[in-house]
């Protein structure tokens, strides 16, 4: 098991690419805290972990909030005394809009989750780290932070943020032997997936315009990135520390 004994967070672990990675992280041996705005949708998670023999809590958490992310982490401590892997994965999509259509409340709602959401947590969970000598912060990132789409300014702006956020953090931490990695993935078959197509529901004329854009020809399952953020956390990616990893099926190139 890649995660043995291991105490992780997942933020945003109530549906798609946290969940499926809360789901693996459990099953490689890690006891999870799974987080989501959506208590409910948090609670199923941690449900399905316990039923397949892992250990897991639920807990809401709004992660664009200081208090909720600093929750989350002295849970962690208290709990299991220690924390081992933060994924900061929660984020917000945005409908394609032109920009001078796009309400400044969208783009500050935006950036309070993908953006401050991210730095929230680092700012809890880094401290941790730092003083343990030892932790995986790993961030949600987007293809849309190198590739963009056009009418998604605001998303794209947001994910460029955390990338480069990930750097400063990663050569900030490296002095603690504690890695910061970002994960770039390209469209992702979650429930996300319509509002960046611009659409109510995914439908065959979406799904073809976005394969058409990614050389190996389909896209992420919520797996592919579970797998990521396992091999990241985990003592296989001892050396990674800083990059942004696309899994994107070629698109960035
Ligand atoms: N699906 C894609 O095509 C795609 C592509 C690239 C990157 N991403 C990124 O992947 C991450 C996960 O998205 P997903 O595709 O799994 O979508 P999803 O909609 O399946 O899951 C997102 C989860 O985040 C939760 N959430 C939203 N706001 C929150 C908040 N403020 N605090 C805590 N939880 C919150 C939602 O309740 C939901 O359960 C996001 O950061 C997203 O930007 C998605």
């Amino acid at each position: 098991m890649k995660l043995e004994n291991r105490v992780a967070i997942v933020t945003g672990a109530g549906s798609g690419i946290g969940a499926a990675s809360a789901l693996l992280m459990a099953q490689e041996g890690a006891k999870v805290i799974v987080a989501d705005i959506d208590a409910a949708a948090a609670k199923a998670t941690a449900e399905r972990i316990e039923k397949a023999g892992g250990a897991a809590l639920a807990m809401a958490a709004d992660v664009s909030r200081g208090a909720d992310n600093k929750a989350l982490v002295d849970r962690a401590v208290a709990t299991w005394s220690r924390l081992d892997v933060f994924f900061a994965n929660a984020g917000v999509p945005q409908w394609p809009t032109a920009v001078e259509e796009i309400d400044e409340a969208v783009f500050d709602r935006i950036m309070a989750v993908n953006v401050k959401g991210v730095w929230l947590g680092a700012k809890y969970a880094l401290a941790v780290m730092k003083q343990q000598k030892r932790g995986v912060f790993l961030v949600t990132a987007s293809t849309a932070a190198i590739r963009p789409r056009p009418g998604g300014s605001c998303y794209a702006a947001s994910k460029g943020a955390v990338v480069t956020l990930t750097k400063s953090l990663a050569l900030e931490c490296a002095p603690y032997g504690v890695r910061v990695v970002a994960i770039a993935p390209v469209a992702t078959e979650t429930p996300m997936l319509a509002t960046f197509m611009g659409k109510k529901a995914v439908d065959d004329e979406g799904m073809a315009r976005y394969v058409a854009t990614v050389p190996l020809g389909r896209l992420n399952q919520p797996e592919d990135l579970a797998r990521t953020a396992v091999f990241l956390a985990s003592d296989d990616a001892a050396m990674i520390t800083g990059s942004c990893v696309e899994v994107d099926g070629g698109r960035c190139i």
